[in-house]
């Protein structure tokens, strides 16, 4: 009876908008995360929403603290601003969302804070944006560069190749695209493809840190695809 209360008191919420409709089959076994978002631009505001308004506790950063103040004062109670410091020592899970010629000086000044912690890694290294370190990083495999980047991280690589406005919509559809993702540390793939179901995508493991050149814009795998068609590319890819 106490689960049946639950659930319709979230559907009610649904309809009213309070919480997305796809958290309504699951909402009694979900379990808030602590999430520190670096780079709150498109990427990074649309997943700090959706993660958000999913239950989870969101603290969101960039260069520009006045900015992400009114971005976290519209998304609502669960999301909160600060800089990338104190959204770093905040999230349990950190997501990247940033250019990836901002890596350098933000590790820096980041110290240890990535250490034991499962980073998901949405940024994309486009050698024309972001000079030297990006085509490094192309040269040796975004998965791999990004383990060797973040020493001590459990990286995960996710939401690299499709939309950012996708992102805040794709719980309006869930469990039809799919979003492949990949990494070597099995727990950290756990809990970011819980976060990754919370918001409608289907997460995909499509290998380990090796496989992470895969994931950005311009291979098989980028853009919106099924969780089979997925599978099915994923297993053409060496
Ligand atoms: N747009 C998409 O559809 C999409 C989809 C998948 C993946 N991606 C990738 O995700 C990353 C973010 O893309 P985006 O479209 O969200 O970019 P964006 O709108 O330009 O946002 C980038 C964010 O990074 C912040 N930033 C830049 N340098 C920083 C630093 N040193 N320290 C802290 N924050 C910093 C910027 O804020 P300040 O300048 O105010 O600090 C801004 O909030 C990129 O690598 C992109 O390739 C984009």
């Amino acid at each position: 009876m106490k689960v049946l209360g639950l659930l319709k008191v979230t559907a009610a919420a649904a309809t009213l908008g309070i919480v997305p409709l796809a958290h309504v089959a699951n909402a009694a076994e979900s379990q808030k995360e602590r999430i520190g978002i670096i780079g709150s631009g498109h990427v990074g505001s649309a997943l700090a929403g959706v993660w958000a308004r999913a239950g989870n506790e969101v603290m969101l950063s960039s260069r520009h603290l006045d900015k992400d103040k009114e971005l976290t004062a519209a998304i609502g109670p669960n999301a909160q601003a600060g800089t990338p410091q104190q959204a770093a020592a905040f999230g349990r899970v950190l997501v990247l969302a940033v250019p990836y010629s901002a890596f350098p000086g933000l590790i820096k000044s980041l110290g240890d804070s990535f250490k034991g912690k499962v980073v998901i890694n949405a940024s994309n290294p486009f050698p024309q944006r972001d000079g030297a370190i990006a085509a490094q990083a192309r040269e040796q495999g975004a998965g791999l560069f990004d383990a060797q980047l973040l020493p001590g991280a459990r990286v995960v690589r996710a939401f690299n190749a499709v939309g950012a406005a996708r992102m805040a919509s794709a719980h309006e559809d869930p469990g039809k695209i799919g979003m492949p993702i990949a990494g070597d540390d099995k727990a950290a793939l756990e809990i970011a493809s819980k976060l990754i179901r919370e918001i409608g995508y289907e997460p995909v493991l499509v290998g380990g840190q090796d496989k992470g050149k895969y994931l950005m814009p311009g291979t098989p795998l980028s853009g919106e695809h099924s969780p089979d068609e997925i599978r099915k590319i994923a297993a053409t890819l060496t």
